[in-house]
């Protein structure tokens, strides 16, 4: 199911954890577009043909945009790809930027039909610590603007193991998405990327340092409070009622293709990878196709098992034996074959035919499990 992500690269201000290229500032929101609407030109053969399935506005903050922006880029998409009837076209939006004006006007004037709002924690003092621009009450209010415009398709963000987000108020997270029955969850570890404020402040210790062990608490009472609500946990950071996967991220997970536009966005059609460059000024400066800044690698068999392994391993869907041979290989399979025994007999992994599984004990270690699994 190919799909198109589009990068919206601004934001209001940098969360301290935030390692996504964006800038702090919308003085080239106008040239910004201009460009992105050239770019899709420039890009309609990408996909070759195929019906795209999903559309997603990512970022950055895609809420900053002005309805009038985002039926722009959707027509200018929808007059070089073919979209399916029923394509989920996703937009992620900051709580700030949703008022029921806002929301009335996405909902009845574009054809967004699935949200996804960065809420993190609805208590003020972690959205202090994360240095987010919004308050616990305003997320609680955005939802509750956005059940009201009937985006019943609507999905939250929150991050777990932020040091200052003890294990009562995690609960207490959980149970006010709960309340409000939506379909999907994505909860993040949070993670200290080398090149964030973040970083430096706890390097500094003017931040708190991130208590692994913690987070391992989050998690579990994370897996006990969705399951016990019916939520499938079908990605490692993924929960939804039977249906509401999303689209645009299985994707990612079951090596499918897409066009990534905007900067810094990744794009992959089976054999090669791309991504443009990370720097608005050149992404805004390519008017001609000469000037247009990607890299670009073509996988070798190796990295693209090694891809298979990472994504689908994180999966509900699991890695198939059958799918390494057919794919990569008899090479390939015995070595992954080999590699997983260890798991399946320490109880991390379950097996279930040719498809093996993470248990609940190994989703504590899925990055670790992967890289023994990986091919050099
Ligand atoms: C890059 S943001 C874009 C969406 C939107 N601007 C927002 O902030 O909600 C997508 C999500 O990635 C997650 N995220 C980004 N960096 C993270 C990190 N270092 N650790 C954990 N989660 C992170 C956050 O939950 C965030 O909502
Ligand atoms: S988390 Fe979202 S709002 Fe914060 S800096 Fe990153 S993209 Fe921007």
């Amino acid at each position: 199911m190919p799909g198109i992500y589009i990068h919206i690269p601004f934001c209001k201000q940098k969360c301290h954890y935030c390692n996504f290229f964006s800038v702090a500032s919308e003085k080239y929101r106008t040239v910004f577009v201009t460009a992105l609407l050239r770019e899709i030109v420039r890009r309609k053969d990408y996909l070759a043909d195929k019906i795209i399935q999903s559309v997603y506005f990512g970022g950055g903050t895609p809420s900053l945009l002005s309805v009038r922006e985002i039926n722009q880029i959707l027509e200018q998409i929808n007059s070089n790809f073919t979209l399916d009837t029923d394509a989920e076209i996703t937009l992620e939006a900051n709580p700030d930027d949703l008022d029921a004006d806002k929301l009335k006007a996405l909902k009845n004037e574009t054809a967004v039909n699935r949200l996804s709002m960065g809420v993190q924690s609805f208590f003020d003092n972690d959205l202090h610590y994360l240095n987010r621009v919004h308050s616990g009450k305003q997320a609680v209010e955005a939802i509750e603007a956005a059940l009201e415009q009937q985006f019943s398709n609507l999905t939250i963000d929150l991050i777990y193991g932020i040091p200052t987000l003890t294990l009562e108020k995690w609960q207490r997270n959980l149970e006010i998405f709960l309340s409000f029955d939506l379909p999907h969850l994505s909860a993040y570890s949070l993670t200290v990327e080398p090149k964030t404020a973040l970083n430096t402040l706890i390097r500094k210790n003017k931040a708190r340092q991130v208590d692994e062990a913690q987070s391992v608490r989050h998690f579990q009472l994370l897996l006990d409070e969705t399951s016990r609500n019916n939520y499938i946990h079908y990605e490692i950071s993924n929960f939804a009622r039977p249906g509401h996967y999303s689209g645009h991220n299985s994707i990612y997970w079951v090596g499918g293709h897409y066009l990534g536009l905007g900067p810094s966005a990744h794009s992959f059609n089976g054999f090669s990878r791309q991504w443009n460059v990370s720097s608005m000024k050149q992404y805004i400066d390519a008017d001609s196709p000469e000037k247009t800044v990607f890299e670009k690698e073509i996988l070798t068999t190796a990295q693209q098992y090694n891809e298979y392994v990472m994504t689908a391993l994180r999966t509900s869907w699991g890695c198939d034996s059958g799918h390494i041979v057919n794919v990569f290989g008899t090479r390939y399979r015995s070595h992954f074959e080999d590699s997983i025994r260890q798991f399946v007999s320490d109880g991390r992994i379950e097996q279930k035919g040719n498809v093996y599984l993470l248990t609940a004990k190994g989703k504590l270690f899925a990055d670790g499990i992967s890289a023994a699994l990986f091919s050099v």
